[in-house]
């Protein structure tokens, strides 16, 4: 049994609201169903993301410094590492080993084995964990350069990812740098279609999250019962997900030997998908020891991808 997944069940679903991290969206179904969505049309932030990478490579990797010495590139959440793999072709196989991180192993496994057929000649030493836990293993006396894409930050609150940056950049040195990717605040005819696709693929991922709580704890949550309900709000610039009981029930999950009751129309809260500008962006770093070097966006200034570097 995974303990964390556990102990996050039975406090999230005992609080009010009941919620649950979207850490937990990540098994071989989840993973699969993830790039179903990037590849979704209403899902611009890969695309975007990907123009930008594909794109401004020379730049970025002019800004990275990278055949100044050897360097450890790590990357937080890599997921299917598309995006980065545009970095990786276009750098010295010599001078770096890429340290993709990531909390599911199935996700870390495909990686692995696509780097191998599309460049084996790159170094590739995975992590499988949870960022803060893997953070904490990093050696300060490296040179090193941090990944975190997909606008993955924008899962935390402010508070808890001006913390995460802060912790970050305790483990590095001067002159190291972090590439963020950021979604930026626009309208909600364009971004609240990226967390509802008309395939249903996001509906499916959410819901994912209560067939594991059935499958890995022997639980009886009715899916049907449930409905996936996503929201952005324009004025605090926050995305977020939630499933929502259809009716009053009662959940079962043996494993845990716990009884979970639902009100008609209660939620569980499932992710937070927070959308920036360089306001909000200033108070995250504020404090970190972590500068702005260069930005990059993409041609309809959807996203960005902020270099930041320890002073
Ligand atoms: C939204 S996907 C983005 C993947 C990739 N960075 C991209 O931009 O396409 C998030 C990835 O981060 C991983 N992840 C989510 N929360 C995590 C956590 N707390 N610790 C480690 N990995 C995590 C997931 O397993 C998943 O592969």
């Amino acid at each position: 049994m995974n303990l964390q997944f556990a102990e996050e069940i039975i406090e999230g679903l005992s609080s009010t609201p009941k919620h649950l991290s979207s850490k937990w969206f990540y098994d071989k179904i989840g993973d699969d169903l993830f790039v179903k969505i990037m590849n979704m049309p209403e899902y611009y932030l890969t695309d975007a993301e990907y123009e930008i990478f594909s794109k401004q490579t020379s730049a970025i990797l002019d800004e990275f410094e990278v055949n100044k010495s050897q360097l450890e590139l790590y990357e937080l959440g890599a997921g299917d590492g598309t995006k980065t793999i545009q970095l990786l072709k276009a750098m010295d196989p010599k001078n770096f080993t890429y340290h993709p991180i990531d909390i599911s192993e199935n996700a870390l496994n495909q990686l692995q084995e696509r780097l191998a057929k599309e460049l084996p000649e790159v170094s590739v030493a995975p992590v499988q964990g949870e960022y803060f836990e893997v953070l904490e293993s990093l050696s300060k006396n490296e040179s090193k350069i941090i990944l975190f894409l997909g606008s993955n930050l924008g899962n935390m609150h402010d508070d808890v990812a001006k913390q995460f940056i802060k912790q970050l950049a305790e483990q590095m040195q001067a002159g190291d740098k972090l590439l963020l990717g950021l979604d930026k605040m626009k309208s909600k005819a364009i971004i609240l279609p990226a967390y509802n696709d008309k395939q249903g693929y996001t509906e499916a991922f959410n819901l994912n999250l209560l067939s594991r709580i059935n499958s890995e704890f022997d639980a009886d949550f009715n899916l049907a019962q449930f409905e996936h309900r996503p929201n952005y709000d324009e004025e605090t610039g926050i995305a977020s997900s939630a499933l929502v009981s259809k009716c009053k029930q009662t959940v079962n999950i043996k494993s845990l030997d716990k009884t979970f009751e639902f009100e008609e129309n209660e939620s569980i809260q499932t992710e937070i998908s927070r959308k920036y500008n360089l306001d909000i962006l200033e108070n995250v770093f504020a404090g970190s020891g972590l500068a702005i070097k260069k930005e990059f966006n993409d041609s309809r200034n959807y996203f960005m991808n902020v270099l930041l570097e320890k002073n």
